[in-house]
Protein backbone atom coordinates (compact mmCIF):
# COMPACT_ATOMS: atom_id res chain seq x y z
CA UNK A 1 0.00 0.00 0.00
CA UNK A 2 1.40 3.14 -1.04
CA UNK A 3 2.24 5.00 2.44
CA UNK A 4 1.40 8.46 1.23
CA UNK A 5 -2.10 7.75 0.99
CA UNK A 6 -2.34 8.58 -2.73
CA UNK A 7 -4.21 5.39 -4.27
CA UNK A 8 -2.91 4.51 -7.77
CA UNK A 9 -5.35 4.60 -10.50
CA UNK A 10 -6.99 1.29 -11.21
CA UNK A 11 -7.41 1.64 -14.99
CA UNK A 12 -5.30 -1.08 -16.68
CA UNK A 13 -1.70 -0.47 -16.80
CA UNK A 14 0.28 -0.16 -20.26
CA UNK A 15 2.18 -2.97 -21.22
CA UNK A 16 5.55 -3.08 -20.32
CA UNK A 17 8.27 -1.53 -22.01
CA UNK A 18 11.54 -2.34 -22.91
CA UNK A 19 13.92 0.56 -21.31
CA UNK A 20 16.23 1.97 -24.82
CA UNK A 21 19.42 0.80 -24.30
CA UNK A 22 19.95 5.11 -24.53
CA UNK A 23 17.44 7.32 -23.59
CA UNK A 24 17.47 10.21 -25.32
CA UNK A 25 15.17 11.90 -28.21
CA UNK A 26 15.03 9.52 -31.09
CA UNK A 27 14.65 10.47 -35.12
CA UNK A 28 14.64 13.29 -36.55
CA UNK A 29 16.71 14.40 -33.78
CA UNK A 30 18.89 11.09 -33.90
CA UNK A 31 20.03 10.48 -36.99
CA UNK A 32 21.96 7.18 -37.30
CA UNK A 33 23.23 7.95 -40.33
CA UNK A 34 25.31 11.47 -39.06
CA UNK A 35 27.99 9.50 -38.00
CA UNK A 36 28.56 7.36 -41.56
CA UNK A 37 28.41 10.30 -44.01
CA UNK A 38 32.10 10.48 -43.83
CA UNK A 39 35.40 8.39 -44.57
CA UNK A 40 37.09 9.57 -40.98
CA UNK A 41 33.81 9.29 -39.27
CA UNK A 42 33.46 6.15 -40.52
CA UNK A 43 36.80 4.95 -38.85
CA UNK A 44 36.29 7.11 -35.41
CA UNK A 45 33.45 5.31 -35.04
CA UNK A 46 34.75 1.72 -35.66
CA UNK A 47 34.03 -0.78 -33.18
CA UNK A 48 36.70 -3.57 -34.22
CA UNK A 49 39.56 -3.89 -36.03
CA UNK A 50 41.60 -6.55 -37.61
CA UNK A 51 45.46 -7.06 -37.82
CA UNK A 52 47.73 -9.66 -39.05
CA UNK A 53 48.49 -10.39 -35.46
CA UNK A 54 44.68 -12.10 -35.68
CA UNK A 55 46.00 -14.86 -37.72
CA UNK A 56 46.98 -18.34 -37.41
CA UNK A 57 47.57 -19.45 -40.50
CA UNK A 58 47.32 -23.41 -41.23
CA UNK A 59 49.35 -25.08 -43.51
CA UNK A 60 49.82 -28.20 -45.33
CA UNK A 61 52.72 -30.07 -45.51
CA UNK A 62 53.96 -33.77 -47.03
CA UNK A 63 56.85 -35.16 -48.23
CA UNK A 64 59.10 -34.55 -51.23
CA UNK A 65 61.38 -32.13 -52.56
CA UNK A 66 60.45 -28.52 -54.02
CA UNK A 67 56.79 -28.98 -53.92
CA UNK A 68 54.15 -26.19 -53.60
CA UNK A 69 50.96 -29.00 -54.68
CA UNK A 70 48.27 -27.31 -55.33
CA UNK A 71 45.15 -28.83 -52.69
CA UNK A 72 42.29 -29.38 -55.84
CA UNK A 73 39.20 -28.52 -53.49
CA UNK A 74 40.74 -25.46 -51.87
CA UNK A 75 42.25 -23.20 -54.98
CA UNK A 76 45.41 -21.13 -53.46
CA UNK A 77 46.17 -23.48 -51.19
CA UNK A 78 49.23 -26.03 -51.74
CA UNK A 79 50.90 -28.64 -49.90
CA UNK A 80 55.00 -28.06 -49.10
CA UNK A 81 57.83 -30.16 -48.77
CA UNK A 82 60.17 -29.54 -45.52
CA UNK A 83 62.61 -27.67 -48.17
CA UNK A 84 59.84 -25.12 -49.46
CA UNK A 85 57.65 -24.48 -46.32
CA UNK A 86 60.21 -22.53 -44.50
CA UNK A 87 60.16 -19.45 -47.14
CA UNK A 88 56.75 -19.58 -47.13
CA UNK A 89 56.31 -19.42 -43.44
CA UNK A 90 59.02 -16.46 -43.65
CA UNK A 91 56.47 -14.30 -46.06
CA UNK A 92 53.84 -15.06 -43.04
CA UNK A 93 56.30 -13.85 -40.73
CA UNK A 94 56.98 -10.84 -42.59
CA UNK A 95 53.67 -9.67 -43.26
CA UNK A 96 53.17 -9.60 -39.40
CA UNK A 97 51.43 -13.51 -38.90
CA UNK A 98 52.51 -14.77 -35.49
CA UNK A 99 52.04 -18.02 -35.68
CA UNK A 100 51.11 -21.11 -38.41
CA UNK A 101 49.58 -24.62 -37.90
CA UNK A 102 50.89 -27.37 -39.32
CA UNK A 103 48.72 -30.07 -40.95
CA UNK A 104 50.64 -33.16 -42.88
CA UNK A 105 49.30 -35.28 -45.96
CA UNK A 106 50.82 -38.95 -44.98
CA UNK A 107 51.50 -41.09 -47.35
CA UNK A 108 48.84 -44.05 -47.51
CA UNK A 109 51.46 -46.89 -47.39
CA UNK A 110 52.34 -45.16 -43.91
CA UNK A 111 49.04 -45.22 -42.21
CA UNK A 112 47.90 -47.89 -40.01
CA UNK A 113 44.89 -48.52 -37.58
CA UNK A 114 46.77 -47.12 -34.80
CA UNK A 115 48.50 -44.04 -36.23
CA UNK A 116 51.90 -45.20 -35.36
CA UNK A 117 53.59 -42.76 -37.49
CA UNK A 118 51.88 -40.05 -35.17
CA UNK A 119 54.31 -41.17 -32.46
CA UNK A 120 57.26 -41.73 -34.50
CA UNK A 121 60.41 -38.57 -33.62
CA UNK A 122 61.38 -37.79 -37.12
CA UNK A 123 57.89 -38.01 -38.37
CA UNK A 124 57.31 -35.33 -41.29
CA UNK A 125 55.37 -32.75 -38.80
CA UNK A 126 58.68 -32.91 -36.46
CA UNK A 127 60.72 -32.73 -39.56
CA UNK A 128 58.35 -29.80 -40.70
CA UNK A 129 58.29 -27.80 -37.24
CA UNK A 130 62.45 -27.76 -37.16
CA UNK A 131 62.80 -26.53 -40.93
CA UNK A 132 60.58 -24.01 -39.58
CA UNK A 133 62.24 -22.98 -36.32
CA UNK A 134 65.30 -23.43 -37.50
CA UNK A 135 64.52 -20.58 -40.22
CA UNK A 136 62.23 -18.28 -38.51
CA UNK A 137 62.69 -19.05 -34.42
CA UNK A 138 60.15 -16.04 -33.64
CA UNK A 139 57.55 -17.48 -35.54
CA UNK A 140 54.78 -19.57 -33.09
CA UNK A 141 54.36 -22.99 -34.37
CA UNK A 142 51.47 -25.03 -33.58
CA UNK A 143 50.40 -28.70 -34.05
CA UNK A 144 47.19 -30.85 -34.12
CA UNK A 145 47.09 -33.47 -31.87
CA UNK A 146 44.68 -35.83 -33.42
CA UNK A 147 45.17 -39.32 -34.93
CA UNK A 148 43.13 -38.63 -38.28
CA UNK A 149 45.32 -37.70 -40.83
CA UNK A 150 47.50 -41.01 -39.85
CA UNK A 151 45.13 -43.80 -39.37
CA UNK A 152 44.04 -45.88 -42.16
CA UNK A 153 40.25 -45.54 -41.14
CA UNK A 154 40.26 -41.67 -41.03
CA UNK A 155 38.94 -41.12 -37.80
CA UNK A 156 40.63 -38.97 -34.82
CA UNK A 157 41.05 -42.46 -31.96
CA UNK A 158 41.82 -46.04 -31.86
CA UNK A 159 38.85 -47.99 -32.69
CA UNK A 160 37.97 -51.42 -30.49
CA UNK A 161 36.53 -54.59 -33.02
CA UNK A 162 33.34 -52.84 -33.06
CA UNK A 163 34.24 -49.52 -34.83
CA UNK A 164 33.71 -47.89 -31.99
CA UNK A 165 36.57 -44.84 -30.94
CA UNK A 166 38.27 -45.80 -27.52
CA UNK A 167 38.42 -43.10 -25.54
CA UNK A 168 41.39 -43.69 -22.89
CA UNK A 169 43.65 -45.36 -25.10
CA UNK A 170 43.68 -42.64 -27.88
CA UNK A 171 44.02 -40.14 -24.80
CA UNK A 172 47.26 -42.21 -24.37
CA UNK A 173 48.37 -42.27 -28.24
CA UNK A 174 47.54 -38.46 -27.97
CA UNK A 175 49.98 -37.51 -24.88
CA UNK A 176 52.93 -39.26 -27.00
CA UNK A 177 52.18 -36.96 -30.13
CA UNK A 178 52.13 -33.82 -27.72
CA UNK A 179 55.40 -35.19 -26.53
CA UNK A 180 57.57 -35.77 -29.81
CA UNK A 181 55.84 -32.55 -31.45
CA UNK A 182 57.16 -30.68 -28.21
CA UNK A 183 60.35 -31.79 -28.32
CA UNK A 184 60.68 -30.74 -31.88
CA UNK A 185 60.01 -27.15 -31.21
CA UNK A 186 56.23 -26.91 -31.67
CA UNK A 187 55.06 -23.80 -29.20
CA UNK A 188 51.35 -24.72 -29.04
CA UNK A 189 49.43 -27.76 -28.95
CA UNK A 190 46.18 -27.82 -30.38
CA UNK A 191 44.38 -31.22 -29.33
CA UNK A 192 41.62 -31.27 -32.46
CA UNK A 193 40.10 -35.03 -31.76
CA UNK A 194 37.55 -34.01 -29.42
CA UNK A 195 38.56 -36.70 -26.75
CA UNK A 196 37.41 -36.96 -23.37
CA UNK A 197 39.88 -35.48 -20.70
CA UNK A 198 42.74 -35.32 -23.59
CA UNK A 199 43.30 -31.58 -22.41
CA UNK A 200 44.19 -32.39 -18.85
CA UNK A 201 46.21 -35.48 -19.69
CA UNK A 202 48.24 -33.61 -22.21
CA UNK A 203 49.02 -30.60 -19.75
CA UNK A 204 50.07 -33.28 -17.42
CA UNK A 205 52.48 -35.15 -20.10
CA UNK A 206 53.87 -31.69 -21.02
CA UNK A 207 54.44 -30.77 -17.34
CA UNK A 208 55.87 -33.78 -16.49
CA UNK A 209 58.65 -34.08 -19.28
CA UNK A 210 59.91 -30.34 -19.31
CA UNK A 211 57.63 -28.95 -21.58
CA UNK A 212 55.73 -26.93 -19.01
CA UNK A 213 55.91 -23.55 -21.05
CA UNK A 214 54.37 -25.49 -24.09
CA UNK A 215 50.69 -23.52 -24.55
CA UNK A 216 47.59 -25.18 -25.40
CA UNK A 217 44.80 -24.35 -27.79
CA UNK A 218 42.02 -26.44 -27.02
CA UNK A 219 39.87 -27.25 -30.12
CA UNK A 220 37.39 -27.12 -27.48
CA UNK A 221 34.09 -26.87 -29.05
CA UNK A 222 34.20 -28.49 -32.57
CA UNK A 223 31.52 -29.66 -34.19
CA UNK A 224 30.87 -32.92 -36.48
CA UNK A 225 30.92 -30.39 -39.45
CA UNK A 226 30.43 -30.85 -43.34
CA UNK A 227 32.23 -27.77 -43.70
CA UNK A 228 35.21 -29.67 -43.22
CA UNK A 229 35.12 -31.47 -46.87
CA UNK A 230 37.96 -30.23 -48.66
CA UNK A 231 40.32 -30.10 -45.59
CA UNK A 232 40.01 -34.35 -46.06
CA UNK A 233 41.39 -33.81 -49.37
CA UNK A 234 44.10 -31.93 -48.60
CA UNK A 235 45.30 -34.15 -45.47
CA UNK A 236 44.62 -37.54 -47.77
CA UNK A 237 41.79 -38.17 -44.60
CA UNK A 238 38.25 -38.37 -47.41
CA UNK A 239 39.09 -41.57 -48.62
CA UNK A 240 39.99 -42.98 -45.64
CA UNK A 241 36.99 -41.96 -43.80
CA UNK A 242 34.75 -42.88 -46.38
CA UNK A 243 31.30 -42.15 -45.83
CA UNK A 244 32.20 -42.87 -41.96
CA UNK A 245 31.14 -39.75 -39.34
CA UNK A 246 32.64 -38.40 -35.98
CA UNK A 247 29.07 -37.47 -35.03
CA UNK A 248 30.29 -40.11 -31.58
CA UNK A 249 33.24 -37.48 -30.78
CA UNK A 250 32.67 -34.38 -32.59
CA UNK A 251 29.93 -32.22 -31.51
CA UNK A 252 25.72 -31.84 -32.70
CA UNK A 253 25.84 -28.75 -34.65
CA UNK A 254 22.24 -28.47 -32.68
CA UNK A 255 24.08 -27.50 -29.80
CA UNK A 256 25.29 -24.85 -27.64
CA UNK A 257 24.80 -25.10 -23.91
CA UNK A 258 27.15 -28.06 -24.98
CA UNK A 259 29.69 -25.85 -26.30
CA UNK A 260 29.79 -24.05 -23.05
CA UNK A 261 30.36 -27.48 -20.78
CA UNK A 262 32.86 -28.86 -22.94
CA UNK A 263 35.08 -25.18 -23.13
CA UNK A 264 34.17 -25.31 -19.34
CA UNK A 265 35.98 -28.40 -18.92
CA UNK A 266 39.31 -27.60 -21.05
CA UNK A 267 39.77 -24.31 -18.83
CA UNK A 268 39.46 -26.31 -15.96
CA UNK A 269 42.07 -28.71 -17.55
CA UNK A 270 44.35 -26.75 -18.35
CA UNK A 271 43.91 -24.74 -21.90
CA UNK A 272 45.23 -21.31 -22.16
CA UNK A 273 43.05 -20.59 -25.10
CA UNK A 274 40.20 -22.08 -26.37
CA UNK A 275 38.76 -22.49 -30.00
CA UNK A 276 35.04 -22.48 -31.78
CA UNK A 277 35.02 -24.50 -34.88
CA UNK A 278 33.85 -24.33 -37.68
CA UNK A 279 33.80 -20.09 -37.58
CA UNK A 280 30.95 -18.24 -39.75
CA UNK A 281 28.39 -20.75 -39.18
CA UNK A 282 29.22 -20.76 -35.37
CA UNK A 283 29.70 -17.25 -34.62
CA UNK A 284 27.04 -17.29 -32.12
CA UNK A 285 28.96 -19.89 -30.38
CA UNK A 286 32.31 -17.83 -30.34
CA UNK A 287 29.95 -15.00 -28.50
CA UNK A 288 29.18 -16.99 -25.83
CA UNK A 289 31.91 -18.55 -24.87
CA UNK A 290 34.21 -14.90 -25.50
CA UNK A 291 31.34 -13.67 -22.62
CA UNK A 292 31.15 -16.55 -20.55
CA UNK A 293 34.72 -16.99 -19.80
CA UNK A 294 36.49 -13.76 -21.38
CA UNK A 295 39.45 -16.31 -22.65
CA UNK A 296 41.68 -15.93 -25.15
CA UNK A 297 39.06 -17.60 -28.07
CA UNK A 298 39.68 -18.34 -31.65
CA UNK A 299 37.64 -18.96 -34.32
CA UNK A 300 38.77 -21.35 -37.42
CA UNK A 301 37.48 -20.61 -40.67
CA UNK A 302 37.69 -23.97 -42.00
CA UNK A 303 38.22 -25.23 -45.51
CA UNK A 304 34.71 -25.62 -46.51
CA UNK A 305 33.81 -21.85 -45.41
CA UNK A 306 37.73 -20.60 -47.65
CA UNK A 307 36.35 -22.93 -50.94
CA UNK A 308 32.97 -21.01 -51.06
CA UNK A 309 34.59 -18.04 -50.88
CA UNK A 310 37.03 -18.79 -53.24
CA UNK A 311 34.54 -20.58 -55.47
CA UNK A 312 31.70 -17.31 -55.44
CA UNK A 313 35.10 -15.19 -56.43
CA UNK A 314 36.32 -17.51 -59.52
CA UNK A 315 33.09 -17.35 -60.73
CA UNK A 316 32.54 -14.05 -60.73
CA UNK A 317 29.68 -14.41 -58.31
CA UNK A 318 31.34 -12.28 -55.61
CA UNK A 319 34.07 -9.89 -55.08
CA UNK A 320 36.79 -12.71 -53.33
CA UNK A 321 38.51 -9.75 -51.66
CA UNK A 322 36.10 -7.84 -50.01
CA UNK A 323 34.24 -11.22 -48.68
CA UNK A 324 37.34 -12.22 -46.94
CA UNK A 325 37.95 -9.67 -45.25
CA UNK A 326 34.29 -8.68 -44.46
CA UNK A 327 34.21 -12.64 -43.30
CA UNK A 328 37.46 -12.36 -41.19
CA UNK A 329 35.95 -8.99 -39.72
CA UNK A 330 33.42 -10.76 -38.66
CA UNK A 331 35.15 -12.95 -36.69
CA UNK A 332 36.30 -10.47 -34.56
CA UNK A 333 33.06 -8.48 -34.03
CA UNK A 334 31.92 -11.79 -32.60
CA UNK A 335 34.66 -11.99 -29.87
CA UNK A 336 37.32 -13.86 -31.54
CA UNK A 337 40.50 -12.73 -30.07
CA UNK A 338 42.07 -14.08 -33.76
CA UNK A 339 41.14 -16.44 -36.32
CA UNK A 340 42.57 -19.63 -38.10
CA UNK A 341 42.24 -19.26 -42.10
CA UNK A 342 43.61 -20.04 -45.21
CA UNK A 343 43.14 -16.47 -45.78
CA UNK A 344 46.18 -15.46 -43.49
CA UNK A 345 48.65 -14.29 -45.80
CA UNK A 346 46.75 -12.62 -48.32
CA UNK A 347 44.14 -10.86 -45.88
CA UNK A 348 47.55 -9.14 -44.45
CA UNK A 349 48.95 -8.35 -47.69
CA UNK A 350 45.55 -6.35 -48.24
CA UNK A 351 45.97 -5.12 -44.44
CA UNK A 352 49.86 -4.31 -45.30
CA UNK A 353 48.66 -2.42 -48.47
CA UNK A 354 46.34 -0.48 -46.92
C1 LIG B 1 41.60 -33.07 -37.61
C2 LIG B 1 41.17 -31.75 -38.09
C3 LIG B 1 40.14 -31.44 -38.99
C4 LIG B 1 40.23 -30.08 -39.21
C5 LIG B 1 41.26 -29.58 -38.43
N1 LIG B 1 41.83 -30.64 -37.72
C6 LIG B 1 39.18 -32.32 -39.71
C7 LIG B 1 38.28 -33.18 -38.99
O1 LIG B 1 38.10 -33.08 -37.78
O2 LIG B 1 37.71 -34.04 -39.64
C8 LIG B 1 39.37 -29.32 -40.17
C9 LIG B 1 39.96 -28.07 -40.71
C10 LIG B 1 39.31 -27.53 -41.92
O3 LIG B 1 38.29 -28.04 -42.43
O4 LIG B 1 39.84 -26.54 -42.41
N2 LIG B 1 41.06 -33.56 -36.45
Amino acid sequence: MPFNGKVRDAAPSAPAQAAPAQAGPAFPTTRMRRNRRTDWSRRLTQENVLTPADFIWPIFVREGDNLQEPVEAMPGVVRYSCDTVADAVGEAKDLGIPVVAIFPFIEPDLKDARGSISIQEDNLVCRAIQAIKAAHPGIGVQCDVALDPFTSHGHDGVLDENGEIINDDTVDVLCQQALIQAQAGCDVISPSDMMDGRIGAVRHALDTHDFGHVQILAYSAKYASAFYGPFREAVGSASTLGTASKATYQMNPANTDEALREVALDIAEGADMVMVKPGMPYLDVIRRVKDRFGMPTYGYQVSGEYSMIQAGALNGWIDGEKCMMESLMAFKRAGADGVLSYFSVEAAKVLKRG
